[in-house]
């Protein structure tokens, strides 16, 4: 059998500190039930001052590891758009902070399609045989970006981080990564964007003035474009794998909106229950979304051993994607962490 990437461990990790949509109400120009109706989330953790977006990515691929049995892997991926800084990446703080020094370690951006992207960067790796173990990490500390007088994306984005770690396998197995997808469309870079500190705009004393060093997001486009290409994304990937849609256990979709995916599932022909939503209690957690809604639908039980499992996000770049595999036989957690 074809050589594969198999997901040995899925886990999360949330900040302790939980903002309600009533706390909101009270910062911003909104009401509890705009917010919930509008959007589907209720509450959303942010870190505090100290808590660094490598503590989360650590912490959640710590989790991984330890459920797997394992103290090891041979590439750790993290998938954020909120590195711990803008240079060295934050892959090798993470790993040094899993003990595992010395071994390859980078980082990806993809903003909300990130997690996908970092997927099919560990799943190339562990299929060709460059890596025996992968562990992909998702991991956002979002609210450090956010405008404090902007609504939009003030009631939308949480902090978190998920992490899946691939080990060797055949494709066929339970928990095999069967196909993935990724697409990007560079004229669409202003719908999404942090402006200041990049080149273009340098964070430069001199520049303060000028630079918007705030996280931007025209929302209405967003949103018909993420409906858009999550759906087709998702067909692509299941002509790939020949799975017919009736096929589907469950949409993983990134978790943005829960009109988004509630809209991507209609146009898939899907029920909207076979949509696993954790976006409620945790927000657009950008990169961290997928990892986390699966390490979430792992703690409740709601996915089975085998069962087909599309994965599918949109975001920032734009980029989009969506990937295909079966779910694992994984060991049920003793004692289930608070995630
Ligand atoms: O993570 C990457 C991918 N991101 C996404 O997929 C996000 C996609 N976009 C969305 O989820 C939605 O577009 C939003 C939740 C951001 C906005 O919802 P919407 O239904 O698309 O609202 P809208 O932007 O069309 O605005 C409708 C109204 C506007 O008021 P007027 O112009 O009709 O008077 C907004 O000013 O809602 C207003 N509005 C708000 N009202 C109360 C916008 N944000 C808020 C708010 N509270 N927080």
């Amino acid at each position: 059998m074809a050589h594969a990437a198999v997901v040995a461990a899925v886990a999360g990790h949330l900040p302790p500190h939980v903002v309600t949509n009533h706390e909101l109400a009270q910062r911003f120009d909104t009401t509890e039930e705009w917010i919930r109706t509008r959007t589907g989330i209720v509450q959303r953790h942010h870190v505090r001052a100290g808590t660094a977006t490598s503590d989360l990515a650590a912490e959640a691929g710590r989790r991984a590891l330890a459920s797997a049995g394992e103290d090891h892997a041979d590439v750790v991926i993290v998938a954020t758009t909120t590195p711990d800084r803008p240079c060295p990446a934050t892959a090798p703080t993470v790993a040094s902070k899993l003990g595992l020094t010395g071994v390859a370690a980078y980082d990806i951006a993809a903003v909300c399609t990130g997690f996908l992207y970092a997927l099919q960067a560990g799943a190339s790796a562990v299929a060709a045989g460059a890596a025996r173990r992968a562990l992909v990490i998702g991991a956002e500390t979002f609210s450090t970006l956010l405008d404090p007088s902007d609504r939009t994306t003030g009631v939308i984005f949480g902090d978190g981080a998920g992490a899946v770690l691939l080990r060797a396998g055949a494709r066929g197995e339970a928990g095999a990564i069967e196909a993935v997808h990724l697409g990007s469309d560079g004229t669409l870079a202003d719908l999404i964007t942090v402006r200041a500190g990049g080149s273009e705009q340098r964070a430069h004393p001199d520049d303060e003035a000028h630079a918007d060093p705030y996280f931007r997001m025209d929302g209405r486009p967003v949103f018909m474009a993420a409906v858009r290409r999550m759906t087709e994304s998702a067909h692509t990937v299941l002509r790939r794998t020949g799975w017919a849609v009736d096929d589907l256990d469950h949409l993983v979709g990134h978790q943005a909106n829960i009109r988004i995916l509630h809209a991507v599932a209609e146009r898939l022909g899907l029920p909207p229950e076979r949509a696993l939503v954790n976006l409620d209690r945790v927000g657009n957690t950008a990169a961290a979304s997928i990892p986390l809604a699966l390490a979430h639908g792992r703690r409740e039980r709601r996915l089975g051993t085998g069962d087909r499992v599309l994965l599918t996000a949109f975001g920032g770049g734009a980029t989009w994607g969506a990937a295909a595999l079966t779910w694992p036989d994984l060991p049920d957690l003793q004692h289930p962490p608070a995630t």
